[in-house]
């Protein structure tokens, strides 16, 4: 393949000779153009999650999406999610659901998450279960048969694309949630880990060089979690801490594996973004960004945290033999929490403010140098 087939990855007009050369010697030196994105490949969960799972089976309910769309967009959340700032920060437009064949255009990319997706397939799946069917294996299919295999005109994007993955909350929710204790929801953290790098391999293994790879989240803060174990331990900000320690334990052992994975795919940049602290902040100092009750959910009903495994947002319940529709707090803009699990579009754009700097990275790499794969660190 000669060097003129692949297109400028580069916003600025530098000869497309000069440029290929930085990029293969990847001098730290000449890492200081912005790096080019034409398409973004998400796989993951219903943190980033843009329609699939709606498209596929069952939309979200009103008021989710009230807040930036107006009407249900595909999304728990009432807003936007971090794929969506992402994007938006990087000028491609919303992230189209893969799974979404109406009106849909894969031109920048494609969005593989759904809600409920794992890593590691689980045996309950909707329609009948609990979980998507769509676990990151078969994310990482859909990709290589339905995108990769006919979007050959455009082979070029599928090097300079960026590939983010948010994924892995789900795993430890079935297990904490099921019959498995902490400590052997723990212990499933390594098998977890190697599934997921093993999916990463067969997606370098297609091409893809710049990855963007989400660690989980602090699950003990959730009101899915507290409220389900209301007797768990907390943390000085009132975090369910043993489960937290569970989410801390697949981060640490997610960030050695992609240590060893820089080391054994020589061509790629992978980045290690640590959401779990910028997301834990809107727990310990709310105030600071302007967020209340970091820990009630604003969309849901009952209890210490708004918050039921029976009826979700938007969903209705009898009470007393009354029906009351499970609507939003009055106003998600000042609430961290949207529905129990998920965050609000204002909780989504203070921590993708955070993560999109590198400050949140090992390496430190801003979101707009992710495609070099050796960044000078300060
Ligand atoms: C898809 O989007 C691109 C850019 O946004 C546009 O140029 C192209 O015409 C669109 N294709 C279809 C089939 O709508
Ligand atoms: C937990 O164990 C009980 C009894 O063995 C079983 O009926 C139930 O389905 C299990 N729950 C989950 C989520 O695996
Ligand atoms: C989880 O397992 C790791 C070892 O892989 C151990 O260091 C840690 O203490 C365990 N944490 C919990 C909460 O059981
Ligand atoms: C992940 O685990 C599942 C279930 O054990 C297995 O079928 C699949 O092949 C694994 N994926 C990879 C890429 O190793
Ligand atoms: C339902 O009725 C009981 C008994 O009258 C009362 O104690 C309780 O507060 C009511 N619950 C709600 C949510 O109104």
């Amino acid at each position: 393949m000669s060097l003129m087939e692949f297109p400028c990855p580069c916003k600025f007009h530098m000869p497309l000779l000069l440029l290929s050369i930085a990029i293969t010697i990847f001098d730290p030196a000449l890492a200081t153009k912005d790096c080019y994105f034409p398409a973004i490949f998400n796989f993951g969960a219903s943190n980033a999650d843009t329609g699939g799972f709606a498209a596929a089976f069952q939309a979200p309910p009103s008021p989710n999406g009230q807040t930036f769309f107006h009407r249900p967009s595909g999304r728990l959340c009432d807003g936007r999610l971090i794929i969506d700032f992402m994007g938006q920060s990087i000028a491609l437009p919303l992230l189209n659901p893969y799974l979404d064949s109406l009106g849909t255009n894969f031109t920048h990319g494609a969005n593989f998450a759904t809600v409920a997706s794992t890593i590691i397939p689980q045996r309950s799946v909707v329609p009948l279960g609990v979980f998507s069917p769509f676990s990151l294996g078969v994310q990482v299919t859909q990709f290589r048969g339905g995108v990769f295999a006919t979007l050959i005109p455009k082979e070029e994007y599928f090097h300079t694309a960026l590939y983010t993955f948010d994924i892995g909350q789900n795993d430890l929710t079935a297990g904490f949630l099921g019959n498995a204790t902490l400590q052997q929801v723990n212990a499933s953290v390594p098998n977890i880990i190697n599934n997921f790098t093993e999916n990463v391999k067969n997606i370098y293994n297609l091409g893809a060089r710049s990855f963007w790879i989400y660690n989980t989240g602090p699950i003990g803060c959730l009101p899915l979690i507290l409220a389900n174990f209301p007797s768990a331990e907390k943390d000085s900000y009132g975090c369910a801490k043993q489960y937290n320690a569970v989410a801390q334990n697949f981060n640490q052992k997610l960030k050695e594996a992609l240590a060893q994975l820089r080391v054994n795919l020589a061509l790629a940049a992978i980045t290690y973004v640590d959401v779990y602290s910028a997301k834990y902040i809107l727990f310990s100092n709310p105030e600071k960004y302007g967020f209340e009750h970091p820990h009630v959910a604003c969309c849901g009903y009952g209890g210490d945290y708004n918050y039921n495994n029976n009826v979700g947002c938007g969903g209705t319940i009898k009470v007393n033999g009354t029906e009351i529709f499970v609507g939003s707090c009055e106003n998600p803009s000042v609430r961290v929490i949207w529905d129990g699990i998920h965050y609000t579009e204002a909780a989504n754009k203070v921590v993708f403010d955070k993560i999109s700097t590198g400050k949140f990275s090992d390496p430190p790499i801003p979101l707009n140098m992710a495609c070099y794969r050796n960044f000078p660190r300060h």
